[in-house]
């Protein structure tokens, strides 16, 4: 439930066992199994089919068709980098898997998905894709995961299908997200979309009215600030390097069911006292390559607590109660992870008892620090 994206893709496909906290990384799963005899697609599409319990026919027997230059194979066509300019027809209405990626697309229109009612996940990352028909989406009723990342949208579609579960749109020209884009959709598990150059003024209010989304990255952006209108049950939040300069105390209190906040490689400076303490889930926090003179307040009132970055910032003082509760047995979860390395701390001079709740001294990473 609490994964994120790359490791939910990566799981499906039993290749790597759940992991924790390693840095979000732009991956697709086009990258498995498809080359080859797609057994790694067949297994995801067949684990969604007992999911939703769905007996499939036995196609008829009539002549295959497929788009000239793709390749047709157990309901995946996979049409990537031939060239193409526009999404090429004939694509037969059972597909389940549609790859046009690194192609030359430059517009999606009205019916070029016609009749792909049974699509469930379709790539059209790296194509120069400016413009999308608001309809073009309709006709896929089933659509789960829709990636158009390296593309030149400069909006979010509107009418996304309401079955989408996770949207990949890295590296596009969003600058904005108007009122209601999401307006379709309930329940999702991912939004990434980071490397676009939107700033806070880019998310209209009400940008994320009714979705409810467990995971969002929107990192390389050009956020000042925390913005404040985010979907409230989020469970994950990625706003790495971009260029926020503080939280303030009201920033953090819409999101209260945080697991994971990444803050790292932005300029803060600040952390308003108080403004982690609307945290009260938090297991892993984020806030390495800042600009920090401290550690920030309200640590050792999080519970949960678990992992903790702190190095490459200007701190040089570490506190006795800086991270641990002053009454034993308040702290749930001690600490797995904290890492101070790269700091003006002279390590040395920090009490041990300021790490009374940590499971193991080798779980505090101070490093040297060069000059
Ligand atoms: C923040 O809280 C600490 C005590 O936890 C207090 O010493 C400090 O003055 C407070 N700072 C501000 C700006 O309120
Ligand atoms: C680091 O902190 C010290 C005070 O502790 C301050 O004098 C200095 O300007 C800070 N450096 C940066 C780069 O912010």
């Amino acid at each position: 439930m609490f994964s994120h994206c790359s490791v939910l893709l990566l799981s499906m496909f039993s290749l790597t066992p759940l992991s924790l906290a390693l840095p979000f990384e732009q991956r697709g799963f086009w990258d498995f199994g498809i080359d080859g005899d797609g057994g790694g697609l067949m297994t995801m599409m067949m684990r969604d089919e007992e999911e939703g319990s769905a007996v499939e026919e036995l196609p008829p027997p009539e002549f295959p068709v497929c788009p000239f230059g793709c390749h047709c194979q157990l309901k995946v066509v996979q049409c990537s980098d031939l060239g193409l300019t526009e999404v090429p027809k004939n694509i037969p209405a059972e597909t389940k898997l549609l790859d046009l990626q690194n192609n030359r697309i430059s517009e999606l229109k009205e019916n070029d998905f016609k009749g792909l009612a049974n699509l469930y996940a379709l790539s059209l990352v790296n194509n120069k894709i400016s413009k999308v028909h608001p309809r073009a989406f309709i006709p896929m009723q089933h659509l789960q995961k829709l990636y158009f990342s390296r593309n030149l949208l400069t909006a979010i579609p509107k009418n996304l299908p309401p079955s989408l579960v996770e949207l990949r749109i890295h590296e596009n020209r969003i600058k904005k997200v108007a009122e209601g884009t999401f307006s379709s959709l309930g329940i999702m598990n991912c939004i990434e979309m980071g490397g676009n150059p939107i700033q806070n003024s880019g998310f209209e209010p009400g940008a994320f009215k009714g979705l409810k989304l467990n995971y969002l990255r929107i990192s390389e952006a050009k956020l000042t600030g925390i913005p404040k209108d985010l979907p409230d049950n989020l469970h994950e939040l990625h706003l790495d390097h971009n260029e926020i300069q503080a939280i303030e105390l009201e920033d953090l209190s819409r999101y209260k069911h945080l697991y994971r906040l990444g803050l790292g490689n932005n300029r803060i400076r600040m952390i308003e006292n108080g403004s982690l303490s609307y945290l009260p889930n938090l297991r892993e926090l984020h806030l390495e390559n800042n600009r920090l003179s401290r550690v920030p307040r309200g640590l050792p009132d999080l519970k949960y607590l678990q992992v903790v970055y702190l190095h490459s910032n200007n701190i040089s003082q570490v506190n006795v109660d800086d991270f641990c509760p002053r009454r034993f047995g308040t702290k749930r979860s001690f600490y797995n992870g904290i890492s101070l390395y790269a700091n003006p701390v002279q390590y040395w001079e920090v009490q041990p008892a300021a790490f009374r709740c940590v499971n193991d001294r080798l779980a505090i990473h101070f490093g040297n620090y060069k000059k």
